[in-house]
């Protein structure tokens, strides 16, 4: 059966925006409004499966909002809303709570990752978090999801529990009219030169929200001055930069600082080595300061302005939840007459 194509992501709303969560996920958002439908949500019910507090998060949820529009998504030609606001993504979680398998769950990385060592204490919703997230997208049954590299295990589980639905069921969903499958298997678009931003101190480490050390990222409302002083204290190594991709190999700092810049100058890491092959890094530091700031400046500033009048970042999470929850309902009112609930 073929699925209308339909795009979904989601961010959530964790405080610390940086760019990788930019240049991995959001400005490929903004690139893909202008070929597909697009659902792009704050993911306000996965920030909570680790401690929110209840002062700050409505904030954090403006704030995500406030980077979708200043980065250039179109609210109006966008489905663009807060998760919390449609139950239907936590309903249908519950079904794909029944239909996931914990041998699935347990191969999670991230889970891993993020409960540590500590694992009995984390949460419940730490471990269940990606049958959430399978649910967020294939309750509007979407077909592509554009993230980061960081996703795509999460990405795999969703497509599992879209083929197990569609093959448990598979009776009903035919007797009930819908054809050979219910659920598309959602693609994951990990594309551009820049899946995977590492920290600025450390190349072999993800840039990420909760880096305990500020000068590890650069937030989407760093000043001119910040970003500079980030850019010119990122590590690096002695040599030149190499004058093709093959010389980036070994060389975990110079890839991501170049990726970074592509991903920046919408080129890929052989053009800007074109440019930069053989140069030092203290020449390549200016240029690329001077790149991000004329790239992210304007988005910061644009944010702060937004922020300024919750009451209409507040008025567009709305307006996109009452659109987003019609199509959800759809969806949810036919997977209870597949399941076999009476409603
Ligand atoms: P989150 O909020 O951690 O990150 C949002 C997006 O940013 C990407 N990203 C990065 N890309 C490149 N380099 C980095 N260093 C980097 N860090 C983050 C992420 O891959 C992501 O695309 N589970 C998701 C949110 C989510 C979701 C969904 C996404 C919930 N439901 C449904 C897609 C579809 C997350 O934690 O993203």
């Amino acid at each position: 059966m073929k699925f209308k194509e339909l795009i979904f992501s989601g961010v959530q709303p964790t405080g610390n925006l940086h760019l990788g969560n930019y240049l991995g996920a959001i400005k490929r958002f903004v690139e893909l409004q202008d070929r597909f439908d697009c659902i792009y949500c704050v993911v306000d019910l996965h920030a909570i499966t680790v401690w929110q507090e209840p002062s700050e998060l409505p904030h954090a949820i403006r704030e995500v909002t406030a980077a979708f529009l200043a980065c250039g998504i179109d609210p109006r030609k966008n489905t663009v809303f807060n998760q919390s606001q449609v139950a239907e993504h936590a309903e249908l979680a519950w079904i794909f709570n029944c239909v996931a398998r914990l041998g699935w769950l347990n191969r999670m990385t991230q889970f891993k990752e993020k409960a540590g060592k500590d694992r009995e204490n984390a949460s419940i919703g730490l471990y269940a978090y990606p049958t959430l997230m399978a649910a967020d997208i294939l309750v509007y049954r979407a077909t592509h999801v554009p993230v980061g590299e960081d996703q795509k295990q999460h990405l795999e589980l969703s497509r599992d529990i879209a083929q197990k639905f569609n093959n448990d069921f598979s009776q009903s969903i035919r007797d009930k009219g819908f054809g050979d499958a219910f659920f598309p298997l959602p693609e994951p678009l990990i594309t551009g030169e820049a899946t995977r931003v590492m920290s600025l101190r450390d190349g072999s480490k993800k840039m990420s929200k909760s880096d305990a050390s500020d000068f590890s990222r650069i937030n989407l409302t760093d000043d001119a001055d910040a970003i500079a002083q980030k850019i010119r204290r990122a590590k690096t190594d002695p040599e030149p930069l190499p004058s093709d991709e093959k010389g980036l190999a070994s060389r975990p700092e110079a890839d991501n600082l170049v990726g970074i810049y592509a991903a920046l100058a919408d080129t890929d890491r052989a053009g800007v080595l074109k440019q930069f092959g053989n140069a030092q890094f203290s020449t390549f530091k200016a240029a690329l300061t001077d790149l991000a700031v004329a790239k992210l400046g304007p988005i910061g500033a644009e944010m702060k302005r937004l922020l300024h009048d919750p009451a209409a970042i507040d008025a567009v999470l709305a307006d996109g939840a009452e659109r987003a929850r019609k199509l959800a309902g759809q969806t949810m009112n036919a997977v209870k007459d597949v399941v076999g609930f009476v409603r």
